[in-house]
């Protein structure tokens, strides 16, 4: 595997594969990897000859309290896993090949709606710069099919939006989220978690469950529901953030005759925020 930190090598690598006719595919990450990104590299190999990660932790995407600090950095650690998953390319640009004039660029990605709830109500600004630095890393990496984690569920609808807006000639493909044991999504964020608090976790997944049962069994109150929902979240310790149920792909509130929802959720765990989601299905 060849990691390369700038442009010009990086599009000298991908125009080299362009010239031979290779597939691209790519996963875009912000490092700390564990087995949930490396899902995402091993369905990206189904689809193309030559796989392109990147760790990039994105600035734009986080608030000025938010963890971009302490957001753990592992490149030599992450290297092995990608190596050992037949990665065919990293790119770990620093923010200043990314960002050349700083986050004060004029030219943003704003895809609202999709945005707009959720996460996005609790996080301003965060989907925004996700969609840039993801549009951007497209740009630069000219995929023909990337990889985005279900876990992070309106991040892809709002990257699957941003590419059938833009006509971007790019197969978005959503993969299952990977779990602990205990249920518990994987995510980067986990390591912030104590081991008492590490037990109390997968309250936010139990509670979606239920969640989803209850939406199956034909009750309709969806604002009671979520509401009974994160009192069982809160009993155990933990501070639901929100639980929404959404339309499935539009992200919007759901009308009585919608039969493909998917619920959201986020919740702060000692250090940590975390989030997940479940797709129901009423058809
Ligand atoms: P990051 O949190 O590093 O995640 C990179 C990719 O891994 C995302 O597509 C995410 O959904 C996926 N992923 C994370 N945990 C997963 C799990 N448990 N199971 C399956 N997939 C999982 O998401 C980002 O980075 C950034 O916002 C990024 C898209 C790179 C833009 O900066």
């Amino acid at each position: 595997m060849k990691t390369v930190n700038d442009i010009t090598a990086l599009r000298q690598q991908i125009n080299e594969w362009r010239q031979q006719g290779l597939k691209i595919a790519f996963v875009p990450t912000m490092g700390n990897l564990h087995a949930g990104h490396i899902a995402l590299v091993e369905e990206a190999h189904k689809h193309a000859d030559k796989v392109v990660a990147s760790i990039f932790i994105n600035p734009m995407q986080f608030g000025a309290n938010e963890d971009i600090d302490s957001y753990p950095k592992t490149l030599a650690e992450d290297q092995q896993k990608l190596i050992a998953a037949n990665t065919h390319l990293l790119f770990t640009p620093t923010a200043d090949i990314i960002y050349p004039k700083g986050l004060d660029q004029q030219t943003y990605v704003k895809v609202p709606d999709v945005s707009e709830g959720s996460c996005g109500e609790s996080r301003p600004g965060h989907f925004r710069g996700v969609a840039t630095i993801v549009c951007k890393l497209f740009n630069l990496v000219q995929p023909d099919v990337a990889c985005f984690g279900k876990k992070d569920y309106q991040q892809l609808q709002v990257i699957q939006t941003m590419v059938d807006d833009l006509s971007m000639p790019i197969d978005i493909v959503g993969v299952e989220t990977v779990r602990e044991d205990s249920g518990l999504a994987m995510s980067s964020r986990n390591g912030y978690l104590t081991e008492q608090e590490k037990a109390m976790a997968p309250a936010l997944r139990q509670a979606l469950l239920w969640l989803g049962e209850q939406l199956k069994q034909g009750k309709q109150d969806f604002h009671a529901l979520s509401k009974q929902a994160a009192g069982k979240i809160n009993l155990v310790g933990l501070n639901t953030d929100y639980i929404d149920i959404r339309h499935a792909r539009t992200l919007a509130k759901p009308g009585p005759t919608d039969t493909e929802l998917v619920i959201l959720a986020a919740a702060h765990c000692g250090k940590a925020r975390l989030i997940d989601n479940l797709q129901v299905s009423l058809a």
